[in-house]
């Protein structure tokens, strides 16, 4: 069996509710496993939660409960939410799972056995909330720690520490050699500029119990649990190999924000090279999401919820706004004004005014019946097709929607110019108009086939409202003259419910 296709996300704390950026992260991910699996690859996409170290304790501290309970209970919200987005994961990770936990300690002892650990007594400043030693490069200019680190305390302790320094030369070669092991290039100069500027320090990857005891026990020493981030990244493997039938290592993708590109581009690296592993062939960085030109953050009552928005508007509206709005690498803003814009000029103008008007018209003067296939949009449409899975192939999800609506507009246009409206009342164009709308519904057909990835639930309306059974899930569907003379379509309704819409469906409006 040839190699998966392995995608993967960063795995979530599970200290809150997920918010926007969490949900970002997650359809990139899944927009690309269902591009690739629609062309035929065998995929396998993970996602899941970082459920140890000090963050998740304190969150179940402040909520007067036990841990695993406290997580136990927020992941079946986070389970649901993975759902709700219309994630196809096929597996979800939780690091407090017993697979992972054993393929954990498992590795931390071969590593031990094998030199790569010692053990050494440290005092330094440390961040509680970002569980970090903090060194005298992290002051400010007057002498004190940015107020991001939280509370910064003094501290002497005994730890464990991962040898990094004589693996600097080699993930320099590594990243000089593969231009594309950082995505975008940006991200790739900024780890190169980080690794040829300074000297790695060794990496501490252990908590003393009696700090911390909401880890992973060392296996070679109880006194310790692991530090929770040797612990997370870890995930992408123990995974792999709890499915080592699907053969899945190395990975092709890891998804991540450009926050914890250290961990990513650097440790975990590192680490793989320490346990004998392949390296990841990618690590696609993104950018973070605003609100109204402000960090997200509880304090400030300003977080985007994902699921308040997929409530009043769907799912496909979220999907694409954000991946319409933000292309892979650069940050990004949320304003609801400018969401709202696109799911009315983008969604109801574009897309669900085409559909529905070119299988209204078919069924107002062909009682629905599909008629002979004509060619004149085909050369467009099949160029549009090749530009959209070239972009898909790339990972440039945002250029691939924009040439998808490329074809909307053009097809829009297309019933302006030829007004089958006017046509109609013509007897002698009547084999014109047959022509007109059989390029309107079939470029419908081959919409819902290249929009599928981005938008599934909009792509499988589509599909049925053409009284086609099977899902628009495989590439190959688009091709030009799917449909067939003689087919009758089903019933259309509106894709994207406007306010001032009579036949709104369902749901709220829009204000
Ligand atoms: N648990 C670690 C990741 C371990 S991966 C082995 C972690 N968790 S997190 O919950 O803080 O973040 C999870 C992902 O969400 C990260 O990739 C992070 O960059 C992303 N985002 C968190 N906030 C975000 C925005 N505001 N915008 C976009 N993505 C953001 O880090």
């Amino acid at each position: 069996m040839s190699k998966r296709f392995y995608i993967t996300t960063a795995i979530d704390y599970v200290n809150g509710q997920p918010h926007l950026g969490h949900a970002y992260e997650k359809i990139i991910a899944d927009v690309i496993a269902r591009a690739r699996r629609s062309m035929g690859q065998q995929v396998f996409f993970l996602t899941g939660l970082d459920e140890h170290g000090q963050k998740v304790q304190q969150a179940a501290l402040a909520e007067k409960k036990d841990p695993q309970a406290y997580c136990d209970l927020l992941a079946r919200d986070w389970m649901t939410f993975a759902t709700r987005l219309g994630l196809t994961h096929d597996d979800f990770v939780r690091t407090t799972q017993p697979r992972h936990k054993e393929y954990v300690q498992a590795t931390l002892s071969k590593l031990h056995d094998r030199g790569h650990f010692y053990k050494s007594s440290y005092s330094g400043f440390y961040s509680t909330k970002e569980e970090t030693f903090l060194t005298e490069k992290d002051r400010q200019p007057d002498g004190t720690f940015d107020p991001a680190y939280g509370e910064v305390v003094e501290l002497k302790e005994e730890n464990y520490y991962f040898k990094l320094k004589e693996h600097q030369e080699w993930l320099v070669d590594h990243l000089e050699k593969n231009p594309d092991f950082v995505s975008p290039p940006h991200r790739r100069n900024e780890v190169l500029g980080f690794l040829k500027n300074n000297t790695l320090e060794d990496l501490c990857i252990s908590r003393p119990v009696s700090r911390l005891n909401w880890g992973i026990p060392l296996p070679f020493d109880r006194e310790f649990v692991t530090y929770v981030w040797f612990d997370a990244l870890v995930n992408y493997t123990s995974i792999a190999a709890h499915h080592a039938d699907l053969d899945l290592w190395p990975a092709d993708i890891h998804v991540i924000g450009k926050d914890i590109i250290k961990f990513h581009a650097v440790y975990w690296p590192i680490m793989l090279k320490a346990m004998e592993l392949p390296l990841p062939r990618q690590i696609l960085v993104h950018g973070w999401w605003q609100k109204d030109g402000a960090r997200m953050s509880k304090s400030l009552g300003n977080v985007v919820d994902p699921v308040a928005i997929m409530n009043e508007w769907g799912v496909d509206p979220l999907r694409f706004h954000v991946l319409r709005e933000l292309d892979i690498g650069p940050d990004g803003n949320w304003t609801d004004a400018g969401f709202q814009a696109r799911y009315g000029a983008e969604l109801a103008n574009g897309l669900g005014n085409l559909v529905n008007r070119s299988l209204s018209m078919l069924q107002r003067y062909r009682q629905g019946i599909v008629p002979a296939v004509s060619m004149e949009l085909a050369a467009e449409t099949i160029q549009a097709t090749q530009e959209t899975g070239e972009a898909l192939k790339q990972n440039h999800l945002q250029a691939g929607l924009l040439t998808i609506w490329g074809l909307i507009s053009r097809a829009n246009q297309y019933v302006d110019q030829t007004a089958p409206f006017k046509l109609a009342k013509d007897p002698a164009q009547s084999q014109r108009l047959d022509a007109v709308l059989y390029n309107l519904v079939e470029i419908c057909r081959v919409l819902a086939v290249l929009a599928w990835p981005y938008l599934p639930e909009t792509a499988c309306k589509i599909h049925a409202q053409l009284g086609l059974a099977q899902k628009p899930d495989q590439w190959s569907l688009s091709a030009w003259g799917g449909l067939a003379e003689g087919h009758r379509i089903g019933v259309p309704s509106p894709l994207f419910p406007r306010r001032d819409d009579p036949h709104k469906s369902s749901g709220r409006s829009i204000n």
